[in-house]
């Protein structure tokens, strides 16, 4: 049995205080609350403040990126040991938004899962095609290749921490969900491509996240669903009744 993963991309919102916020309201309403692993994901300035509020309870806090390199002359960027040092354990890598906006690509998504694992933090690899690419008939050859490419030259020894998320670009923020079958089906070949990259055994335990507009109406049908394995949520994730409610399904 894989342990689901409900987990938090705050993405660019909010504050120190307002996170502290969120985590007086959130854990008294998941901490008796067992059945998955719970992980908020807040940006680089909250995460001091994530952790310490976060701390002793049930929620793990991680990164929504990170660099490759452990340290240099870098602006603006941070490695995978500062993450470690102000306690995350998890790390988002290849995020859609990184992708589209960051000119992240496909060998940069490798670089990073490799860092990632190599420091022992739990990266979330994510993939997902955009509009056009469905509308193409693509999704498959796409989501193929970013699967090939971020897995690229990654031991199965090594890739033991490895979550993936499969966010369908066209779904994330838009309101529109993919159906539990239309997920279900992304999941089985990205689980048949970790199981061309890294054995049969490691693909049967890999836990593969859905993400895009996963939201406390919809989540119960998408996590019923034997190949989905938890959710990435981003904006019904802000708000601790409704990350609550997403958490207990
Ligand atoms: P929304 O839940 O806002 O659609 O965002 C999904 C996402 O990008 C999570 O990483």
């Amino acid at each position: 049995m894989r342990k689901k993963l409900i987990a938090a991309n705050w993405k660019m919102f909010k504050t120190p205080d307002e996170t502290r916020d969120f985590f007086r309201e959130f854990l008294p309403l998941v901490s008796d609350h067992e059945r998955d692993e719970i992980l908020v994901c807040p940006s680089f300035v909250n995460l001091p403040a994530a952790v310490e509020a976060a701390k002793g309870s049930n929620v793990a806090i991680g990164a929504q990126d990170m660099h490759w390199e452990k340290q240099g002359a870098f602006t603006g960027e941070t490695s995978a040991g500062m993450l470690l040092a102000v306690g995350c354990t998890h790390v988002i890598v290849g995020h859609s938004e990184r992708r589209q906006y960051f000119g992240e690509t496909d060998d940069i998504v490798n670089f990073k899962l490799k860092a990632a694992l190599e420091a022992g933090l739990t990266p979330i690899a994510c993939v997902g095609e955009v509009l056009e690419e469905r509308e193409a008939g693509l999704t498959e050859d796409v989501l193929r290749r970013q699967c090939l490419r971020a897995f690229h030259a990654i031991s199965a020894k090594k890739a033991a921490k490895l979550v993936v998320a499969y966010e369908p670009v066209w779904a994330i923020g838009t309101g529109k969900t993919a159906t539990p079958q239309l997920a279900s089906d992304a999941h089985l070949l990205i689980r048949g491509e970790a199981a061309k990259a890294f054995g049969e055994e490691f693909a049967g335990q890999l836990r593969i996240l859905y993400g895009g507009s996963v939201k406390p109406e919809n989540a119960k049908a998408l996590m019923a669903e034997a190949e989905i394995d938890g959710a990435l949520v981003g904006g019904a994730s802000l708000d601790p009744k409704s990350f609550a409610a997403i958490v207990k399904y």
